[in-house]
């Protein structure tokens, strides 16, 4: 079974997420997601929300499945029986530090490889910080997270 790692701190899951799940999901046996808590971010949402967020929003994905890891990625990866961490990649900006990230990865652990998805254009400007931002400010984020998670979400920011 060809399994893939999607790994990320998803505070919270996006719609540009949401697209790489899918489209992994298509191209996997099986897509774990994997949640951290990035020891440099204090997250927005806790992590049990961070992942029952991602399990609902994904739902009607048979072949994916969500959990917490906290450690080393290669490590969650060699549990889950995983060989593909898979990254989206927004922009070039990107790139540097994800480039960085497979070759310590592939260091630490020569026989997983990562795999890059080119993000949709219609969600380049996405990310997390960004639905934060905006949903700290008042602003409306229905456009840029999955219609599933909206009311908890917008509860969480504004308290509606
Ligand atoms: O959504 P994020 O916060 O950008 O995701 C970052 C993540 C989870 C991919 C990265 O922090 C990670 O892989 N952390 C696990 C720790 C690890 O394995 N570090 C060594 C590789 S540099």
């Amino acid at each position: 079974m060809n399994i893939a790692v999607y790994p990320g701190s998803f505070d919270p899951i996006t719609n540009g997420h949401l697209d790489i799940i899918r489209r992994a999901s298509r191209l996997y046996d099986k897509v774990v997601v994997g949640v951290l808590t990035n020891t440099s971010k204090r997250p927005m949402f806790e992590k049990s929300q961070r992942v029952d967020f991602i399990k609902r929003s994904t739902a009607d994905l048979g072949n994916v499945e969500v959990a917490f890891f906290e450690g080393l990625l290669v490590d969650f990866l060699r549990k889950e029986n995983a060989k593909v961490i898979i990254k989206g990649l927004r922009a070039t900006s990107d790139f540097e530090y994800e480039f960085q990230m497979a070759l310590v990865n592939k260091q630490l652990c020569p026989e997983v490889e990562t795999v890059f998805l080119s993000s949709s254009e219609k969600f380049t400007y996405l990310s997390s910080s960004v639905v934060r931002e905006i949903g700290r400010l008042g602003g409306d984020v229905s456009m840029f997270v999955p219609p599933e998670i909206l009311g908890d979400v917008n509860r969480a920011m504004h308290g509606e």
